[in-house]
């Protein structure tokens, strides 16, 4: 059956995980907002609790700041001046475009990362790209300032954050008391930021307004090769993408510690950043063959980035898609601040004064909801399957009577409470033959379905169905709850 993205975007609406662009009853809506329907939102905090969980664990704390922040933070940041993205316009209609994007949409094996804007021109030209809508011809490449602006009061100017990052390097003096004076630290957020992109037309994977789970480190540049955590990453095998290999060469596998040795990363604290990043990955359900690391171009790198790896995942209708951004920021960010703020935010280190380093871990949300999505969509020859990894599936299970008479339908929502109570997302379905019904939970990402039958009124046992291999069980009630828990493990055989 052929799969498209048309096809899986209204699966994803029928069934209550993306709708928009929002608002949607206004004229179709504005590009590059969405809302989250119900399964969709279970999903999100599945995911975003799966990172938040990561972070804990490596000893991150989480914070919270405010999401407006007035003009001089973001001049301070470098964000007002230098967090552009190439635009092209049309010179006929006005349409227009994000250049990269719009290159590779019409050629996906094109290379773009990298390119001055007037090597952009140049592909334009040679590549014979005019405007989409009236094919016009397309002005040159200019840089596109991807702020949103807000007024604060009467006249105080504002912006959102673009990121949380600069919002959490704010509190770096608080952070140093928490912490009772003591370098390294980490300390993490997950929450809005906004950037005006130019055109989005891609759903979860573009958007203006989404979440962002970013982790950073604060440590002194000595220490970055001494790295409590390293012997828990060293023998990580990545699949590693160095800059100087994406001219010509292939992306290598190679553990962590190698990568150190032969200088593809410089440093241990910075590569265990990759292996957390990864870690959630493969925590999150991600097939581990889709995944690679791509490092920057030095011209591809944001403006504070010293060195800079995209966790990319590769999908079926958009190629290549940028989960999160590992960058060492260096003393970059604390020492803006320090200057535009007046306030010094250099601490001691071995008797002298010194402004820390910041490694960072960065996370966008909707796209790891979208790439999961999209990873379990599969069409089969009679249905359509969302094989979302069990532990992170909005609803766990389905709990259906077989038919609506002789109290089936009483014990079934007996047992929907049952487990209700012992924590597991149940939820009840009556309405069609038991096939439909099957067919429901499967296209809606449900795991497992229980049925309850006339053995059920007898000896108290119901069928459980796995939705991958259909297979079915018959387990009695009361160790339901042992055996959901083994299923979603994955650690029972059907
Ligand atoms: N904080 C890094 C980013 O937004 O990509």
């Amino acid at each position: 059956m052929k799969r498209s993205y048309d096809k899986l975007a209204s699966l994803f609406k029928r069934k209550g995980y993306v709708w928009g662009p929002s608002p949607e009853i206004y004229e179709g809506g504005v590009s590059g907002f969405y809302d989250l329907g119900p399964l969709g939102t279970i999903l999100w905090h599945n995911v975003a609790n799966t990172i938040r969980m990561n972070y804990f664990e490596e000893g991150f704390y989480e914070i919270t700041s405010p999401l407006i922040m007035p003009k001089k933070v973001w001049e301070a940041s470098g964000h007002l001046g230098g967090f552009t993205d190439p635009l092209t316009k049309c010179a006929k209609c006005g349409a227009v475009y994000r250049v990269d994007k719009l290159i590779l949409e019409l050629f996906p094996n094109e290379k773009v990362e990298g390119l001055t804007y007037k090597e952009y021109d140049e592909k334009i030209s040679k590549l014979k790209i005019k405007c989409l809508s009236c094919k016009g011809p397309l002005t040159n490449t200019v840089p596109q300032n991807m702020m949103l602006k807000t007024t604060v009061g009467l006249n105080t100017e504002a912006y959102l954050r673009p990121e949380t990052a600069t919002t959490t390097y704010l509190q770096f003096k608080r952070y140093y008391e928490f912490f009772r004076r003591k370098l390294p630290f980490g300390v993490f957020q997950l929450g809005k930021a906004f950037r005006n992109e130019i055109s989005p037309r891609q759903g979860l994977i573009r958007t203006r307004e989404f979440n962002q789970a970013e982790a950073q480190l604060f440590i002194f540049k000595k220490d970055k090769n001494k790295w409590d955590a390293w012997n828990k990453f060293k023998d990580f095998k990545l699949n590693l993408y160095p800059y100087k290999l994406q001219e010509k060469g292939k992306p290598k596998v190679m553990s962590l510690s190698e990568a150190i040795k032969n200088k593809c990363l410089q440093n241990k604290a910075y590569a265990s950043c990759l292996g957390i990043a990864y870690k959630i990955m493969l925590d999150l359900g991600f097939d581990p063959k889709k995944l690679r690391f791509r490092q920057h171009f030095p011209n591809e790198r944001a403006f504070y980035a010293l060195d800079a790896w995209d966790l990319e995942w590769r999908s079926e209708f958009f190629g290549w898609i940028e989960v999160c951004g590992i960058h060492d920021r260096s003393d970059y960010d604390l020492k803006q601040h320090s200057k535009y703020s007046g306030q010094d935010l250099s601490v001691q280190a071995n008797g002298k004064k010194e402004i820390p380093h910041i490694l960072e871990i960065a996370f966008g949300v909707e796209r790891l909801v979208y790439c999961l999505l999209e990873q379990s969509y599969d069409e089969e020859d009679k249905r359509t399957v969302l094989r979302l990894p069990p532990h992170m599936a909005p609803v766990k299970v389905m709990v259906l009577p077989l038919v609506t008479k002789d109290g089936l339908d009483k014990k079934a929502k007996e047992v929907e409470a049952f487990l209700l109570d012992e924590d597991f997302y149940a939820e009840y379905d009556d309405t069609g033959s038991i096939g439909r019904r099957y067919r429901r939970a499967d296209e809606a990402g449900v795991p497992f379905c229980i049925t309850i039958d006339h053995q059920t009124l007898e000896d108290d046992s119901v069928t459980l169905r796995d939705r991958d291999s259909m297979k079915q069980l018959r387990v009695d009630i009361s160790e339901l709850p042992e055996f959901l828990d083994m299923a979603l493990a994955g650690e029972l055989d059907f």
